[in-house]
């Protein structure tokens, strides 16, 4: 089973819209204190669908709903700060793996970003990369890269926050969640991809850019998830005749 998380409700409506509930065994919805996650069918492949909410601890704790809900590879689409000088709005980044760039234990003589114990990025899963970067392309009119997403409880807009991300961690955007949800995923065993439409360039005029291109691009980030389902339940459909 498919589990797809978007932050905010502008990111996930327009996939809960889409969902086929006909002919569910057991409920439409499970709920758990503050999270609920929609069961249905999207091109035929079986998905919990949820809004997260903003930040790392709600992004990891509905992961983990998702997780034992039965998500067995995890989904997370929305929007974020462009930190690659390249990136312009609307464009699209799929994660190669994640960092927590608000993670600082470095009197412990640990590096900038890593929690002790763990790892200081989690990668994404070869094969949801590469169905995210195929269903991206089909995308009209918008560049599409594969690059570092880095997390943190942090609204970036500030230039030089924007020139110590890419300097520090190579970032290719910047948000709030996504290296959560690969914490979890990673903890679990369980493979995740984090797909990202640019709204703002995280600099001065971020809060402004991300209001007025937010609907429209979490648009992008949609039509990416749903050209991952197209070619994740076509190719159930093979197995299934095989
Ligand atoms: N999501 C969208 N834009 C963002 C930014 N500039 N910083 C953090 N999260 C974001």
């Amino acid at each position: 089973m498919l589990g797809i998380i978007g932050a905010m409700n502008e990111e996930v409506e327009l996939l809960l819209a889409d969902l086929d509930t006909r002919g569910l065994d057991g409920p439409a919805q499970l709920s758990f204190p503050g999270v609920t996650l929609h069961r249905g069918r999207l091109d035929g492949v079986d998905v919990l669908v949820t809004v997260g909410g903003i930040g790392k601890v709600n992004a990891a704790m509905t992961t983990t709903y998702l997780l034992v809900s039965g998500a067995s590879r995890v989904v997370f689409t929305g929007v974020a700060g462009g930190v690659h000088p390249q990136l312009r709005v609307g464009d699209i980044v799929v994660s190669t793996d994640c960092v927590q760039h608000d993670v600082d234990v470095t009197p412990l003589g640990y590096p900038l970003g890593e929690i002790p114990g763990e790892t200081l990025a989690w990668p994404a899963d070869g094969t949801l990369q590469a169905l995210a970067l195929e269903a991206a392309h089909e995308v009209p009119d918008v560049n599409v890269t594969g690059g570092r997403v880095v997390s943190g409880d942090v609204f970036v807009a500030s230039p030089d926050k924007v020139r110590w991300l890419w300097e520090t961690f190579g970032a290719a955007c910047a948000e709030m969640e996504g290296a959560a949800v690969a914490q979890v995923c990673a903890r679990h065993g369980v493979p995740f991809v984090v797909i990202r439409s640019v709204s703002d360039t995280a600099d001065g005029g971020a809060n402004v850019d991300y209001r007025e291109f937010m609907p429209r691009v979490a648009r992008h980030a949609k039509q990416v998830v749903r050209g991952m389902t197209r070619r994740i339940g076509a190719a159930q459909a093979e197995d299934r005749e095989a």
